[in-house]
């Protein structure tokens, strides 16, 4: 699959291009936090990976450094899936390329930190377009062959962010609230199928996540405490797809908290007390 697979493997290589348990799994976001670590341990469970993001350098080095570790094939996608053609674009060049894809997982996102009313429209729209549409897209395209084939998983990144709405963050929880409803719709729509649709929703984690994503310290500092690596993250959500189940949250009480009381509260009193923690310190 790849291009620049180290040359003394080619052997044992040859005899996975054949190897009819081989399965592929497609990881959008791939370059770095908990795409990464997708790609790593599924790399370790013996999947061929088909590997996408925007930095072609830092997929290509993740691809060299998995096939070498754990003799899989690989194959680099760079696609900026915030253009509206994408996930068609990626369908087709892995569709020509003879590639069926076992298992997608939709992880590529970004969030925005601050007043809506102050923000970029244009990277609003951006999010929704990553977050929320390349990700229905990719669906719809994989979903119909894994429909056909009777198998197939599908595993959705949506966040804790997802449970409530999140004033200064409105925007990023909104998508995130879409991918669980979302996800859990197709679980059940798709289980006499043969197609698990499991949605992990993470809580913090020291990624790039943050950074990008604009927050300020004071905010950041205040959630270290509730930190989940990417690691057991997605060792949990792996565990959550084999047992064919809808949603995880990851990291113990606290986060299950998080996703919980919103249910029990008025929405008025929980959106004023999620304010609270998000407001700018200054504010
Ligand atoms: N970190 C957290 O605390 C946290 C908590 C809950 C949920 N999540 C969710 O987890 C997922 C992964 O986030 P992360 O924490 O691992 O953050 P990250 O380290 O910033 O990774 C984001 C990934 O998405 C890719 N990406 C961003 N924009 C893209 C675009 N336009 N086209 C294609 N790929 C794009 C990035 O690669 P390129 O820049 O190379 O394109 C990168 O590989 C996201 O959906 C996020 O919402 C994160």
């Amino acid at each position: 699959m790849s291009s620049n697979p180290p040359a003394k493997n080619d052997k044992l290589k040859e005899n996975l291009q054949i190897n009819p348990i081989m399965k592929t799994a497609l990881v959008t976001g791939a370059s770095s936090g908990i795409g990464a670590t997708f790609a790593q341990e599924l790399a370790n469970c013996q999947y061929n990976l088909v590997l996408v993001a925007r930095s072609q350098d830092k997929l290509q080095q993740l691809a060299q450094q998995l096939e070498k570790d754990y003799q899989i094939q690989t194959e680099v996608l760079s696609q900026n899936l915030t253009e509206p053609n994408a996930p068609q674009t990626l369908f087709e060049t892995i569709t020509a390329k003879g590639i069926n894809i076992d298992l997608l997982i939709n992880n590529a996102g970004f969030g925005d930190y601050g007043l809506f009313a102050n923000s970029s429209l244009t990277r609003q729209l951006e999010m929704i377009q990553l977050n929320i549409s390349a990700l229905v897209a990719l669906t719809h395209l994989f979903l119909t062959p894994m429909r056909q084939q009777g198998e197939g998983g599908i595993i959705n990144v949506s966040s804790i962010a997802g449970f409530q709405p999140i004033p200064y963050m409105s925007i990023y929880a909104a998508t995130k609230a879409f991918v669980l409803n979302f996800s859990e719709a197709l679980w059940e729509e798709n289980q006499d199928a043969g197609v698990t649709v499991t949605c992990v929703c993470p809580g913090p984690k020291e990624t790039e996540f943050f950074v990008k994503a604009n927050f300020p310290n004071s905010i950041t500092e205040s959630s270290q405490q509730n930190y989940t690596s990417p690691e057991e993250v997605v060792k949990a959500t792996l565990n959550a797809f084999q047992q064919k189940r809808a949603h995880i949250v990851p990291g113990g009480f606290p986060n299950q908290l998080i996703a919980n009381l919103p249910r029990f509260l008025p929405r008025e009193t929980l959106v004023k007390a999620v304010a609270q923690q998000f407001r700018p310190k200054n504010k």
